[in-house]
C-alpha cells in the first residue's frame, strides 16, 4: 500500500476537519461518538458549536440531561448525547478525569463500545489500532479482495490481519492511516459507487482489479436479512394561538426526551411496531404526506389538523423545544416554525 501517497492526500484534503485541528481525548471522545451515525457535512456544523458550549469534560459531566440533548440538535439519535454526558460523568467520577488507555477499561464506560474504544486508542492516542467502522471495513474488503460477507466474521477477519501486522507497519501513524481510510471510505470508495480513477489506494487494489469494485465485501445474505416495514402513520397538528400540542417521550423510550406531535398508526406491515396508539377515529382534513425511513421502517406520515385538547403546551419555538427531527421538518413544511 501507497502509505505516502494515501495519508498525504487526507492531510491535504481534510486536516481542517474541526476536529482533526486540535487534539483532545475528549474532542476525539465527542466527535467519534458524533460521527457514528451523523455524516462528516453535518457533525462538521455542529462539533465546535458543541465543544464552545461545553469545553471540558467537567463541563459536560455537570451538565444536566435536556442541555446536552438541546445542544446535541440537529444530530438526531439522541441516546448518544445521554450516553456521552454519563460517560464523562464516570471519567470524571471513578476516573479522576482521565481516559482509562486499553481497550478493556474503556469499554467499561456508558455508551462506548469497541468501535469507540479503537478510535478513541487509534485516533485520540495515536497508538497502534484499527478502529473498524462501516468505511474502514469496505475500504479493506476491498483493498485486500477479501470474499466474506460483510458483518462480524469479515470484521474478525480484518482484525486478524490487523493484529498479524498485515494491514499497517507499526512505523505508520495509527491515527493518520485509520483517518486516511475513512476519507477513502466516504469521497471515492462509497458502499454504491466506486472512483477509483481518482483513489489514492487504486494501486494494488484487488478489487478494482477483478474489475468489479462493487462487488467488496459481499452483501447478498446481509440485504436479504432486513426486509424494510411499511408504517402509515398520522401526525396531528393541534394549534391554539401559537401554540402547539406536542407528546415529549419518555425517559426510556423511542426518541427520549424529544417532542413529537401526537402520532398514532393508522397501518403497519410489522405487528410488533406498538410504538405509538392505533388510530381509531376518521381522518380529519389531510394538510401533507412526508415520508421518513428510521432503520427497518418506511412511514408514511399523513400530517392532520384536529382540534383536540391542549392539556400540555409546548412554545412554538425550536430553542426552546427540542423537536423529533421529523416533527420538526413537518413544521418547517408547514411554516409553523
Ligand atoms: N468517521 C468516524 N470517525 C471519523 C473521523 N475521525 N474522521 C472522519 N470520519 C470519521
Amino acid at each position: 500500500m501507497d502509505f505516502t501517497k494515501l495519508m498525504s492526500w487526507s492531510l491535504k484534503e481534510f486536516s481542517s476537519l474541526p476536529w482533526r485541528k486540535e487534539r483532545t481525548l475528549y474532542g476525539t471522545l465527542v466527535s467519534e461518538i458524533m460521527l457514528q451515525q451523523t455524516t462528516v457535512s453535518t457533525v462538521r456544523g455542529k462539533f465546535e458549536e458543541f465543544l464552545a458550549r461545553f469545553p471540558t469534560l467537567k463541563d459536560l459531566a455537570a451538565a444536566s440531561e435536556d442541555e446536552v440533548c438541546m445542544a446535541w440538535k440537529g444530530l438526531g439519535y439522541y441516546r448518544r448525547a445521554r450516553n456521552l454526558r454519563k460517560a464523562a460523568q464516570s471519567l470524571i467520577g471513578s476516573c479522576n478525569g482521565k481516559f482509562p488507555v486499553t481497550q478493556e477499561e474503556l469499554v467499561k464506560l456508558p455508551g462506548i463500545g469497541d468501535y469507540t474504544a479503537s478510535a478513541l486508542i487509534a485516533i485520540g492516542m495515536d497508538k497502534s489500532e484499527l478502529a473498524i467502522d462501516a468505511n474502514i471495513e469496505r475500504v479493506m474488503a476491498r483493498y485486500f479482495g477479501l470474499g466474506q460477507t460483510k458483518g462480524p466474521k469479515l470484521h474478525r477477519e480484518i482484525r486478524e490481519m490487523f493484529l498479524t501486522g498485515d494491514i499497517f507497519p507499526e512505523e505508520i501513524s495509527a491515527r493518520g492511516f485509520n483517518e486516511a481510510i475513512m476519507d477513502v471510505g466516504r469521497v471515492y470508495c462509497q458502499a454504491k459507487k466506486a472512483n477509483c480513477l481518482n483513489c489514492p489506494l487504486a494501486e494494488g487494489c484487488i478489487a478494482l482489479l477483478s474489475g468489479e469494485p462493487l462487488a467488496f465485501p459481499n452483501t447478498d445474505q446481509v440485504l436479504a436479512k432486513t426486509p424494510m416495514h411499511k408504517v402509515v402513520l398520522i401526525r396531528v397538528i393541534s394549534k391554539e394561538g401559537n401554540q402547539i400540542l406536542g407528546v415529549k417521550r419518555k425517559r426510556d423510550e423511542w426518541l427520549a426526551g424529544q417532542v413529537e406531535l401526537p402520532t398514532y398508526i393508522l397501518e403497519s406491515s410489522d405487528p410488533s411496531f406498538k410504538r405509538y396508539p392505533l388510530w381509531k377515529g376518521p381522518l380529519p382534513l389531510e394538510l401533507m404526506r412526508l415520508g421518513s425511513t428510521i432503520t427497518k421502517y418506511k412511514f408514511e406520515n399523513i400530517i392532520v389538523e384536529s382540534s383536540v385538547d391542549l392539556g400540555k403546551k409546548w412554545k412554538l419555538s425550536p430553542e426552546e423545544v427540542n423537536f423529533s427531527s421529523v416533527t420538526l421538518k413537518i413544521l418547517r413544511q408547514l411554516k409553523l416554525v
